[in-house]
């Protein structure tokens, strides 16, 4: 058995873990058609039940904003082309899962199509999944088992060969366990419990080895036990800015610059008081459609 959870069946520590690079490739999703025509997790309807509305020329600059500072950060960035019929393209960290060339068995950098909850999205799934493979991946089945979404639920521990993955909304456990025991890799299943914390990437952000940034109430008590267990910091971040600017879907590549919305002003105080440099960008447009930094993007490699 490859996957993990309750501290009891904890049998290893990350030291004892083997090593491997911390990715430094970024895939974007051009934001041409991103528009809210449905409702797929709670963020997206105002507190009068509507669909919320969204100002495509503002998310079109927040966007470029957000490349512009991935560039800036040094990141490759590649940008995948938009796709007309598919509102929500621009999350490209969920139709899919990277398996990087020092993860996967035999050496050869994989990618497991994701299966979504929804059938809105299962549209996009093809779209990543060529141009990860025009970059060299090799394209592996997707999971048996349904749901599963990608890097919105499966984080892979920076450094370390090891994933962390969310159980809830959007992927199942018998789906985790399955990748787990196909590509030999522990695996932490954590078990998300309120519905607006419905991606692991809303409720946990991996800063570096030691140090994550988190929600802890959107997980059940035995899931933060887990966390706590295996970062020797866990931040944790402002509860209403986990909730209303998804402080938590903030993103870290090197350990020491992190992205963060620009209304999270208090857990951004948090990060900077822990040593991290941070960078606030404006992704009002997006949280309509509950994302932010994190999901607006797939960091992977090397392939
Ligand atoms: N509207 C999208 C959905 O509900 C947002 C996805 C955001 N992605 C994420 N990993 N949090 O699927």
């Amino acid at each position: 058995m490859f996957t993990i959870d309750c501290i009891e069946d904890l049998d290893f520590r990350l030291a004892d873990l083997p090593r491997c690079a911390l990715p430094t490739r970024v895939l974007v999703a051009d934001p041409e058609h991103f528009d809210l025509e449905y409702a797929i997790n709670p963020h997206m309807r105002d507190e009068h039940g509507e669909l919320q509305r969204v100002d495509r020329v503002l998310a079109r600059a927040q966007w470029q904003a957000w490349v512009d500072a991935l560039r800036a950060s040094g990141a490759a960035v590649d940008v995948l082309p938009a796709l007309a019929g598919q509102p929500d393209l621009v999350f490209c960290a969920n139709q899919a899962l990277p398996v990087a060339s020092d993860v996967a068995p035999g050496g050869v950098a994989r990618v497991v199509p994701s299966r979504m909850a929804h059938a809105q999205r299962r549209g996009e799934v093809e779209h990543v999944v060529a141009s990860l493979e025009r970059m060299g991946y090799r394209v592996d089945a997707p999971a048996a088992a349904s749901p599963i979404e990608g890097m919105g639920d499966g984080l892979w521990h920076p450094g370390r060969r090891l994933l962390w993955a969310g159980i809830g909304p959007r992927s199942s456990r018998a789906a985790w366990e399955e990748l787990a025991e196909r590509y030999r890799v522990p695996t932490l299943l954590l078990e998300l419990v309120d519905p607006d914390f419905y991606h692991l990437d809303t409720a946990l952000a991996l800063l570096s080895e030691t140090t994550c940034l988190w929600w802890p109430a959107a997980l059940s008590e035995k899931s933060q036990a887990l966390v706590r267990a295996l970062f020797s910091r866990a931040i944790e971040a402002d509860g209403g800015e986990a909730r209303r600017n998804l402080a938590c879907n903030a993103f870290c590549a090197d350990g020491r610059r992190v992205f963060i919305d620009a209304g999270a002003t208090r857990t951004a105080h948090e990060l900077a008081q822990a040593g991290f440099e941070v960078t606030a960008l404006h992704t009002g447009e997006f949280l309509k459609s509950g994302g932010s930094l994190f999901c607006m993007k797939l960091l992977h490699g090397p392939i």
